[in-house]
């Protein structure tokens, strides 16, 4: 029986883990999830999980060091996985505090509040002891490594081959597409905004209580999620919603700039197999080896859900606008994103090969099952759009 502590699971990727940690563990598992319902986070999304016995929500802040202790103090926690954080890029360029709060002093906290409960006192060499399989698991990001050139010209071999990946991920053939080089753990950290900041200060100090104290952690670095449950201020989830009201679907800059997109439940895996097999005080970086244009994301997503319009005209009871406008007309380009990233692209060689770990999900299947999703829960939007999110999109855009 493990029993985790996880942080932000009423958040878009804390969500997804929980319900794919409740569907594989079944019985041996218990999850305390600690989640201050920020407006990225909503009990509905995961209301289910939270009425089953193997569950108990706490309400709290990430930053508090005695509510935190006291879930030590109650529950004999195997795992700690920290997802809570604030997000949003464009919401770190406007409130670059609150990031540096929530990002680095929670995690903080949450690995003061571990290091107390799990340590057991010193070797006769003066080590520090933690008691038997304990992990504190830092969910982190590729922006902390910077942004990629999108050059043809100087490639960076790849430990996995294309070959290979071409067995996991029917959708993709080219790993190359627009750019030779990738981020792997041991490329420069370089971050450009608030929050890549805020991240890697975090990871930082993952890194300094595994080196100092040595308590046992690990680090996973991903790219772009994308899947349910993600909220429509991120751009896969903003775009079909705008679609299915026929409003403008912004894109920054000339729509040029490259994320590598992963559906979210290989990401859940991701994490899974970094608990039970990654090697402590290591970082896994985490990938789709699906590099995209943002402008052709879009335009992807026009076409489905066109499509989807034109041969389901069931699905048509979800348009706030007439079904002749889902074209591209919708497209419009706005001011670029202050320090906006040219390119992200992962090489999860090494966790594929020391863990096994691929990205399953063909990029093809994923989107339309995204967006199908989306199709179907448009309460699940209604709902997480009703408070503070007009006010948000109207001095955004
Ligand atoms: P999200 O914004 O959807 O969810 C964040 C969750 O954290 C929310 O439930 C929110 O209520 C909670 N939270 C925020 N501040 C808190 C605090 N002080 N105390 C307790 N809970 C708090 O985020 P997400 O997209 O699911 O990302 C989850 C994690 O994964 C983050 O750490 C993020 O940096 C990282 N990450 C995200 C992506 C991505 O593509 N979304 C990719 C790589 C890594
Ligand atoms: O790479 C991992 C990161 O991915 C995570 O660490 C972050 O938490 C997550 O938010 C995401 O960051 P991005 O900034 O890449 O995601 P976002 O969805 O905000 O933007 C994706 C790209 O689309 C980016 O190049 C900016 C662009 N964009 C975004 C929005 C919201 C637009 O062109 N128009 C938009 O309206």
């Amino acid at each position: 029986m493990k029993r985790y502590l996880v942080t932000g699971a009423a958040g878009f990727i804390g969500a997804n883990f929980l319900k794919y940690l409740l569907k594989k563990y079944e019985e041996d598992i218990y999850v305390v999830v600690l989640d201050k319902l920020t407006y990225a986070g909503n009990l509905g999304t995961i209301k289910d999980e939270i009425a089953d016995s193997r569950v108990r929500f706490v309400k709290g802040d990430i930053r508090n060091a005695e509510l935190v202790a006291n879930i030590f103090a109650e529950t004999d926690i195997d795992y700690v996985v920290n997802f809570a954080a604030e997000s949003h890029v464009d919401r770190s360029i406007a409130n670059p505090q609150l990031f540096l709060e929530t990002n680095i002093l929670g995690t903080q906290n949450m690995l003061d509040c571990a290091r107390k409960a799990w340590y057991r006192g010193k070797d006769s060499e003066g080590k520090p002891l933690y008691a038997e399989g304990k992990k504190f698991l830092q969910v982190s990001t590729d922006e902390v490594y910077g942004s990629l050139s999108k050059d043809y010209t100087d490639p960076q071999p790849l430990e996995i081959t294309d070959a290979d990946v071409r067995k996991v991920v029917t959708g993709r053939t080219d790993l190359h597409t627009y750019g030779k080089r990738f981020f792997t753990e041991t490329t420069p950290l370089d971050p450009r905004s608030p929050y890549s900041a805020s991240k890697t200060s975090a990871d930082m100090f993952v890194r300094a209580y595994h080196e100092t104290y040595g308590m046992p952690v690990n680090i996973t670095r991903c790219s772009n999620n994308y899947g349910p449950y993600h909220f429509p201020e991120k751009l896969i989830p903003l775009i079909i919603k705008n679609i299915l009201a026929g409003q403008k679907l912004p894109v920054y800059g000339k729509g040029d700039n490259v994320r590598d997109w992963l559906y979210v439940e290989d990401h859940a895996k991701a994490i899974d197999a970094v608990l039970e097999r990654g090697r402590i005080g290591e970082v896994y970086n985490v990938g789709g080896f699906n590099e995209e244009q943002n402008i052709n994301i879009v335009k992807l997503i026009i076409d489905i859900i066109a499509r989807i319009m034109r041969e389901e005209p069931e699905y048509r009871r979800v348009l706030k606008t007439d079904v002749k406008n889902i074209n591209e007309d919708l497209i419009t380009f706005v001011g670029d994103r202050p320090g906006h990233d040219m390119r992200y692209a992962i090489d999860p060689s090494k966790i594929a090969r020391e863990l096994g770990w691929y990205p399953e999900t063909p990029f093809t299947v994923g989107i339309e099952k995204t967006v199908r999703w989306y199709l179907d829960h448009q309460d699940w939007v209604d709902e997480v759009v009703s408070g503070d999110y007009q006010k948000y999109y109207e001095q955004m855009y």
